[in-house]
């Protein structure tokens, strides 16, 4: 079996093939997008457009990425964190609960390509305050989600070999004219963007032949690319690389692969004795980034997989912005992160899973 990684590797044909112009809508934005290179900037400039100043507060999950309430807080705001349900839904009354006087904006995630369920969004559209949310791992939902918030975003390197690019999908129409008032410095990472189409021809290379020297050199380029990522402060735009890259993938057919071989995956994984998928179903709108999983070890398992040859995560550690004894803190000790593997090496990779012990 080849490995398994998160990042899917490029060749040089689909650099020179012809895209297509459709591309935004594959991502799922139907207002008005706003090019970003990075998430992170599409959260800068969602706060800026709706007018947060230094000191307001935001609402933010304590089950993140721990870099989105650091830049938060750099940015002069302050995250404040609220709990979620063990299967990563949000709890209204709980992000209830992480409203201040001062509070901006609430921001939630749909984890791993996974969408928050409608009933919770309806509650929170209630609250009266703008809505981010943070689809940063997957391709949005657009016209198909049951309840539209403010703003949304996605990370597209995180699902597409692209070198950079991100899209601020701005929904409500109030914030359209202030997004365009938010000072851009229109400068692209090209250091970034060297980096990584490095990289990702370099995986690839990997993806037809795997030798160790592909390896230890995709692995290297990867941590080039990750530097130069994180190179900037606020915000860059995305490169014209990426956006030509970009239109060239079939973003609809990408979505179905994941969904059948999540589907599949989850299947054979559900007998497994010692890890044990945290959601059973998809959504009609989901779009899996990865396999969360739950388990007693996660870091057990992630060494023994990684060893194997499979780049299982835990995504997220939340040490640092959680309460101890939060289900966010929980989830960050259980959860395991499965890259998807392409359809035709799913059958080697529950393979693998089944015969693993630790
Ligand atoms: C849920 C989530 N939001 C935001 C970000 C930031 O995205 P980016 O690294 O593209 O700035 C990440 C990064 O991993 C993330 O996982």
């Amino acid at each position: 079996m080849g490995n398994i990684y998160f990042e899917r590797g490029l060749n040089l044909s689909l650099l020179l093939r012809k895209g297509n112009h459709d591309w935004l809508a594959g991502v799922g934005a139907i207002g008005e997008p706003v090019l970003l290179s990075r998430g992170r900037d599409c959260l800068y400039v969602a706060l800026r457009a709706i007018g947060a100043e230094q000191g307001d507060a935001i609402s933010v999950p304590a089950f993140i990425c721990a870099e989105v309430p650091r830049l938060i807080a750099e940015w002069g705001f302050s995250p404040i964190p609220y709990d979620i349900e063990p299967d990563l839904s949000l709890s209204p009354d709980l992000v209830k609960k992480s409203l201040t006087s001062r509070t901006r904006a609430i921001l939630y995630v749909n984890y791993f390509g996974l969408q928050q369920p409608a009933a919770s969004l309806d509650k929170l559209k209630g609250l009266g305050l703008p809505l981010v949310e943070d689809n940063c791992q997957a391709p949005m939902a657009g016209s198909k989600r049951a309840v539209q918030p403010d703003f949304a975003f996605t990370s597209m390197r995180k699902y597409l070999p692209v070198p950079d690019g991100a899209v601020l999908d701005v929904i409500d129409n109030r914030w359209r004219e202030r997004v365009g008032g938010v000072t851009l410095r229109r400068r692209t990472n090209g250091q970034l963007v060297r980096w990584r189409i490095a990289a990702l021809l370099v995986r690839g290379q990997q993806e037809i032949r795997d030798r160790r020297v592909l390896r230890l050199l995709a692995q290297e380029l990867f941590s080039k690319a990750e530097q130069a990522l994180r190179g900037y402060d606020v915000p860059v735009a995305m490169h014209g690389v990426s956006r030509r890259l970009a239109a060239t993938f079939d973003i609809a057919a990408i979505r179905t692969e994941r969904r059948s071989v999540y589907e599949k995956l989850v299947t054979a994984m559900k007998t497994h004795p010692a890890l044990r998928p945290l959601r059973l179903e998809l959504a009609a709108t989901d779009c899996p980034h990865c396999c969360p999983l739950l388990t007693d070890g996660n870091r057990l398992w992630r060494d023994a997989l990684n060893q194997r040859g499979i780049e299982a995560a835990i995504l997220w550690k939340v040490e640092q912005f959680s309460q101890d004894r939060s289900i966010s803190a929980e989830l960050s000790r259980r959860i395991l992160s499965l890259p998807l593997p392409r359809l035709e090496a799913l059958r080697s990779c529950e393979e693998l899973m089944s015969s693993l012990d630790v």
